[in-house]
């Protein structure tokens, strides 16, 4: 079958490790299912893997993409969720320590057919596109768990988002903008600061910019480079909450305002099957979509991966079948 994979990771040239060619097609163990791909989306992590990053030596050749909808062979249209716990895990799929994310232990979405668990497809919404469906099992989980799962927020209290046009920004400024929050969201550039306002955003601020006051909670993915204003931008008692860290460890934790003013830090991982099923239903009720910045065929995968890696993305890239 058609696949865009990784034959070998190249740590310092990821774009080198991608082959955009056949794989054999993908044999259905008993209580799995296979899902022909209708559209995957792309995420940084897909990166990581062409770099080796959180994956073996011996997983590769690795077909990557942890994202997709498309439709099962009895015909229902089906979400993937990624997060593939041990068979006999119960209760919280993120907190099975044998967890893999599809494309880690298990090949991944880009490629005609997946293959999964039974239990990792959950039913499309019908109004949704397949290209919509296909964002919503990584970045957009992942900023549903960090919002209404961990972060405490009630409706009406200010939250902060670091970074304006990223696929988990970009859901979080969507989500808590439905959810009645006021958003403040902070970009590099003036056209990333533009998207946010268009999703929602009620403010926008250059990257380490004072705020006017103090928020409730910050929502993290970028690390060293705003850790800093994220500690100063927080009200006392307030919560930052942790889902990824692109440029890096801080290189201060700044201890002595976390204790001083009794501020939380909350790390979250992805979400859960339950919580996938109620994040559609949410966009479903809303009438909320992701901001799609690109779609192109899977065969351009390399330039999606390309624009991804050169900060040139806005919001989620598609790849459709
Ligand atoms: N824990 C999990 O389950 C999970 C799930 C999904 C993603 N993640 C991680 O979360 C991170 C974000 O993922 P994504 O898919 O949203 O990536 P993305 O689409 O590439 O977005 C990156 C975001 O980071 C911001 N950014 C990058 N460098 C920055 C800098 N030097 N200063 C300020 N802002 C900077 C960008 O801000 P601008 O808008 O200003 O360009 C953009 O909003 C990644 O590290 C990813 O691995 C973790």
């Amino acid at each position: 079958m058609f696949a865009v994979y990784a034959d070998a990771p190249n740590p310092d040239d990821p774009m080198a490790a991608l082959v955009i060619g056949e794989r054999p097609d993908p044999v259905v163990p008993p209580g799995w299912v296979r899902v022909s791909v209708r559209a995957a989306s792309v995420n940084l992590h897909d990166l990581w893997t062409l770099r080796g990053v959180g994956i073996k030596a011996e997983a590769f050749p690795m077909i990557l993409g942890c994202d997709a909808a498309g439709v099962l062979d009895d015909g229902t249209e089906v979400v993937v969720h990624p997060v593939i716990s041990t068979d006999d895990w119960r209760g919280d799929e993120t907190l099975d320590p044998q967890r893999s994310l599809l494309s880690e232990r298990h090949q991944g979405t880009f490629a005609d057919q997946v293959i999964v668990p039974t239990r990792n497809v959950v039913p499309k919404p019908a109004a949704m596109s397949f290209a919509k469906a296909a964002c919503m099992g990584k970045a957009w989980l992942t900023a549903y768990r960090m919002l209404f799962v961990k972060s405490g927020m009630q409706p009406g209290q200010t939250m902060l988002v670091q970074g304006a046009s990223g696929g988990v920004s970009t859901a979080l400024i969507v989500l808590g903008h439905a959810a009645g929050m006021r958003v403040w969201v902070t970009g590099r550039q003036a056209d990333k600061r533009a998207v946010a306002t268009r999703l929602g955003a009620d403010q926008v601020f250059e990257s380490g910019a004072r705020l006017p006051e103090r928020v409730d909670a910050v929502f993290e993915t970028v690390g060293q480079a705003t850790w800093s204003h994220s500690m100063r931008s927080l009200r006392p008692g307030g919560v930052v909450v942790v889902s990824g860290a692109t440029t890096g460890d801080p290189t201060s934790a700044e201890l002595q305002r976390l204790f001083f003013l009794q501020l939380r830090v909350i790390g979250s991982t992805m979400g859960t099957r339950a919580e996938l099923a109620d994040l559609l239903s949410f966009c479903e009720i809303g009438h909320l979509e992701p901001y799609i910045g690109a779609e192109l065929p899977m065969a351009s995968a390399d330039q999606a991966l390309r624009a991804l890696l050169e900060g040139d993305a806005e919001g989620k890239i598609v790849l459709t079948r």
